[in-house]
């Protein structure tokens, strides 16, 4: 390996050490779910984002062996050029109903649909307002992104209103928010966040990856737990946590759809999901 190279790992790897980070990774020897085996010792999972246990669900298992026997086990390339299948826009349709927005995307994830979403919509005329408690992906892609950031304290809505005040004079000023926070699993207050943007003229984003399945009708999320239908332009949602399975999506107006498949780098340049 390259000198310099091991050095850092090796100081990198010391200091993670030292502060007693450094771990193993856990290892399942069984399916997910409430119970796991880890070492051989069964234990109960508190763990885990499959919250309604649909990871193992009969009907799922079976719908996915049944595309996979189908259609295959790859996309077999990107949503653009020839890894459009008629399951990805039923999927969309889908979703865009759950959601009850006019269209819907599914990235490969809801990390990279934050990094996609965030980077592409904004530049350095525009500014973002970012809760300090949100997700990694959202952090990460305000950074891809060239706006302007301001990140007010958790939860404070006077802090939130103080940035919007401040910020005048950008051409679109955008505030993001998790809906339920991945780390604490507070709820975000959404009818203050929403009423303070549309007071700023600002548009609102809100990650539900930990919402959907879990709050609103039919687990439709933090939006609908809110009635704020249609006061919200931008829903991240994931498959991979209440769903169990896979994948992120945006929910939003037509437009909004359409300028993601031309200009949303991870749509663009990542192969798209396997049928199953
Ligand atoms: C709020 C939030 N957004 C996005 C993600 C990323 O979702 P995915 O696991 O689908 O990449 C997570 C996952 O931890 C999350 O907690």
């Amino acid at each position: 390996m390259n000198d310099a190279l091991e050095q850092m790992l090796e100081k990198q790897i010391d200091q993670l050490k030292k502060k007693k980070v450094f771990r193993a990774l856990t290892v399942l020897e069984s399916a997910q779910g409430p119970h796991v085996q880890i070492r051989g010792r069964t234990v109960i999972n508190l763990a885990s984002n499959n919250y309604l246990g649909l990871a193992t669900h009969p009907r799922l298992v079976a719908a996915a062996a049944k595309a996979t026997r189908e259609l295959g086990v790859g996309a077999g390339a990107v949503r653009t050029i020839a890894g459009t299948l008629r399951i990805h826009q039923e999927l969309e349709e889908k979703l865009a109903e759950f959601k009850q927005t006019e269209a819907a995307l599914v990235f490969q994830s809801g990390f990279t649909c934050n990094l996609g979403v965030i980077e592409s919509l904004l530049s350095k005329e525009d500014v973002i307002i970012s809760d300090a408690l949100n997700h990694a992906s959202i952090i990460d892609g305000i950074r891809l992104s060239k706006a302007e950031r301001r990140i007010y304290r958790h939860s404070d809505m006077a802090d939130l209103e103080k940035h919007l005040r401040e910020c005048q004079g950008y051409r679109l000023r955008l505030v993001i928010t998790d809906g339920v926070f991945s780390m604490d699993g507070d709820i975000a207050k959404l009818p203050a966040i929403a009423a303070l943007s549309e007071k700023y003229n600002a548009a609102l984003m809100v990650d539900d990856a930990h919402s959907s399945g879990v709050l609103g009708r039919h687990g439709k999320g933090s939006v609908d737990h809110f009635n704020l239908h249609g006061r919200v332009d931008i829903q991240v949602g994931t498959l991979s946590k209440a769903i169990g399975v896979l994948g992120g999506y945006i929910a939003g107006s037509r437009q909004l759809v359409d300028y993601l498949i031309h200009r949303g780098r991870p749509f663009l340049f990542s192969t798209s999901h396997p049928p199953g």
